[in-house]
């Protein structure tokens, strides 16, 4: 094919996935309608996603005032701030929860997104955008775990990052290198020391805020141009507003929402339910601690990482990582009601392994 030809019809095919001579925010926001349906809730979980992240910058930004990014008084400028900063421990609390509902309110989001079949035509570019914000998501959880450097924080980052090396068993020739080349990378020296910790740092305040910040742009300018799928059913039952009916739900969503927080961090410090309390400064000479394992979200592969071989965990990340990304093309005439059945069976496994996972480990391994 000519490159003119091909150059035409990306451009063709962006300006149907951009249609940017409508954007008229005016008629984009008096004239939109939202679709009333069985599924309608699912709309919300987006917006509580945008909110957390906004509850993050805020309470990110507050923490930033007192943090020192040093192997030296990392830990004790996290206990300045929970022992004797005012509110520092409510900031602290609510950034560690906000953390966590930001994730499950993404990945829900995720499942809606997908039962609600929202990733066909002209949507493709919403729902790609949609799993890199779901990579730097996690990413945020795995960088800003290791931020108040105590031991049980560096001793799992390592574990993570080794994680990576042990890929490079299972791959041919030159190839087996690079995923230790990459830890070296991440890791910026022999072990997770301070050139780790500055890189965490930087990426966790610095590169992934911009870069979630730009595709989130995109994200929300694609769903602002095509408006809210058409959910569940065939028909919508009915069509609401957007503005100001739909808006203020959605506002009234993130009011509950701000005050579950608020509650939390107030009377439920993050570390208490999730056992993570701020634990000893690391220590390079003492011993590993045992039973070390990731934050909650990751148990969905963390357990199936220690019950089955190496290799099954990478070739179904593998799969999965391509699944996610070709979603719009692979389930393209899939009928919504089997998208629903997955949706459904992916969503009952994220919450067996995240609430049984250690039960099924004995249950396994005794
Ligand atoms: C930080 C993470 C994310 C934020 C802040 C976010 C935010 C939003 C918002 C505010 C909307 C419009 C309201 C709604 O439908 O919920 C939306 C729509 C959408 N999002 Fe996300 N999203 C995120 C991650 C994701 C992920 C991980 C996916 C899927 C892989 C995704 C796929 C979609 C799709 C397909 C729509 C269109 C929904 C429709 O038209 O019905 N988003 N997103």
């Amino acid at each position: 094919m000519k490159l003119p030809e091909t150059i035409e019809r990306t451009e063709a095919y962006l300006a149907e996935r951009f249609p940017v001579e409508k954007m008229n925010y005016a008629s984009m926001i008096l004239k939109k309608e939202v679709p009333v349906h069985r599924l309608s809730w699912g709309y919300y979980m987006g917006g509580l996603a945008l909110f957390f992240f906004l509850v993050q910058i805020a309470t990110g930004v507050m923490l930033l005032f007192y943090y020192q990014p040093t192997v030296s008084d990392a830990h004790a400028s996290v206990e300045y701030i929970t022992e004797h900063v005012p509110a520092g421990a409510l900031v602290r609390n609510i950034h560690a929860w906000a953390s966590s509902l930001m994730i499950a309110s993404v990945m829900v989001h995720l499942l809606s997104a997908f039962a609600m079949k929202a990733f066909g035509k002209p949507r493709e570019i919403t729902w790609i955008t949609g799993v890199a914000l779901l990579g730097i998501t996690f990413a945020f959880g795995f960088t800003g775990y290791l931020l108040p450097w105590h031991q049980i924080a560096v001793n799992a980052t390592k574990i993570g990052l080794q994680t990576i090396e042990e890929i490079g068993a299972y791959l041919p020739g030159q190839m087996a290198t690079w995923p230790k080349a990459m830890k070296e990378i991440i890791q910026g020296e022999a072990s997770v020391g301070q050139a780790t910790l500055s890189r965490f740092f930087a990426l966790h305040v610095i590169i992934l805020p911009l870069s979630i910040a730009g595709i989130l742009g995109i994200h929300l300018l694609s769903v602002q141009l095509h408006g809210m799928s058409q959910g569940v059913d065939e028909k919508p039952r009915r069509m609401e507003k957007f503005f100001p009916t739909y808006f203020l739900k959605d506002l009234s969503v993130w009011g509950v929402a701000f005050m579950v927080l608020f509650i939390l961090g107030l009377c439920l410090p993050f570390d208490s339910l999730f056992a993570y309390p701020l634990f000893e400064p690391f220590n390079a000479k003492g011993s590993t601690p045992d039973g070390i394992k990731p934050e909650w979200y990751f148990f969905w592969v963390y357990y199936p990482l220690e019950l089955l071989p190496f290799w099954v965990i990478m070739l179904g990340q593998t799969v999965l990582g391509v699944v996610m990304m070709a979603t719009p093309w692979i389930f393209k005439n899939t009928n919504r009601r089997t998208l629903k059945v997955l949706a459904v069976a992916a969503g009952a496994y994220l919450v067996v392994m995240t609430v049984f996972g250690e039960k099924i480990y004995h249950l396994f391994k005794g």
